[in-house]
């Protein structure tokens, strides 16, 4: 018997896919219902390992299909949402941004609304929580200085990291009209397993494996703060289970890189695990027409996090990034 049932939206994707094998592991007593659309960016094999846990369910399903929703939520009395699920490539959403719209925004009003409803009709608004995972692009973009903290203003640059914004403001508003339970993590990028080949360190090691052009933006100095995907898991696990209702939180590893730092990183992991011979993999950087409203950097500043919840991230670039190549590698 299990004590109760949540719903991870997104769980075949790359974060999602980490968090649902950390949480499944960590509650056994939990039952997790994985509700994923399995677009492009799901792993299949992710749903095909998630099949033979035996508290994990995976369910094909997209977030907006509010019948759906409205059936698991009573089918499995679920008291608890984790919600990943997204478009998630700023490249893409510049590309095709309604898409961005439909699924990020409407997906979550649907979500939100469902839950309302269900969380209500069983008198458990208080006890039953709605966790959403958001990103630091909300923020928009910083200067050489500075660090993003839970306070600063929204001010998103791309049709993605606006998406992201607008249903964050989706969910503080179901917390403040309608007293809904939810919190939400803001993190910086992520980097590990079940990342998908469209994503940067992807393509790095896609590119140096097939000895071909590794495409970087602009002049290669754009920053990001690279956190370990299982240090988030970690956070948002602390956060759903201990945050404040109605609050947000930042995560993010004091782990600054400019994109030259991360190829440069990159290479020289291949370069020891997989030589290539009489080459060096940083040979293939080639710099390509930087990205349209390209933001300079990000940096979190993770103090309330780790005062509050008493969280910090456990894993250095460099143990990561050779976790992270090897798993590519196998
Ligand atoms: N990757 C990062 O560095 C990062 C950093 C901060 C926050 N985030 C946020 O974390 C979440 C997960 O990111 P990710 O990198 O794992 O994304 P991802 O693109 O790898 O995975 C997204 C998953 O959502 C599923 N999905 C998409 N549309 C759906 C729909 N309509 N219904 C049901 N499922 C749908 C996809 O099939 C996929 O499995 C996103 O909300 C993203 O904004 C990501």
């Amino acid at each position: 018997m299990f004590e109760k049932s949540i719903l991870v939206t997104g769980g075949a994707g790359f974060i999602g896919a980490n968090f649902v094998s950390h949480f499944a592991k960590s509650y056994p007593h939990y039952r997790i219902i994985d509700l994923d659309a399995l677009t492009y960016a799901a792993h299949s094999a992710v749903f095909e390992l998630q099949a033979q846990m035996d508290n994990v369910v995976p369910v094909r399903g997209n977030i907006c299909d509010a019948a759906l929703i409205r059936q698991l939520l009573r089918q499995y009395a679920i008291t608890g949402v984790i919600h990943f699920a997204a478009e998630s490539h700023v490249d893409n959403s510049i590309a095709n941004p309604l898409i961005f719209v439909e699924t990020n925004v409407n997906g979550t009003a649907n979500l939100l609304n469902e839950c309302l409803n269900y969380w209500q009709e069983i008198n458990c608004m208080e006890s039953a929580r709605f966790h959403h995972i958001s990103t630091d692009e909300v923020y928009g973009s910083l200067g050489a200085e500075g660090f993003f903290t839970e306070e600063t203003p929204y001010a998103p640059n791309s049709p993605y990291s606006a998406s992201k914004a607008s249903s964050d403001l989706l969910v503080r508003a179901y917390t403040h009209t309608y007293g809904l339970n939810t919190t939400i993590s803001n993190c910086s990028n992520n980097y590990g397993p079940w990342q998908h080949s469209e994503k940067f360190i992807p393509t790095i090691i896609r590119k140096c494996l097939a000895h071909e052009p590794i495409p970087v933006y602009g002049k290669g100095l754009n920053i990001r703060d690279w956190l370990w995907v299982g240090d988030h898991c970690q956070a948002i696990d602390l956060i759903f289970h201990k945050g404040k209702v109605g609050e947000s939180y930042n995560v993010g590893g004091h782990n600054e890189r400019t994109n030259l730092q991360i190829v440069d990183t990159v290479c020289n992991v291949l370069n020891e695990l997989r030589p290539w011979s009489g080459h060096d993999y940083n040979e293939l950087l080639s710099f390509v027409n930087d990205r349209p409203g390209h933001d300079f950097r990000y940096a979190i500043d993770p103090s309330k996090i780790s005062k509050e919840l008493g969280w910090t991230s456990q894993t250095t670039f460099e143990q990561g990034i050779r976790q992270t190549v090897q798993w590519y590698l196998q």
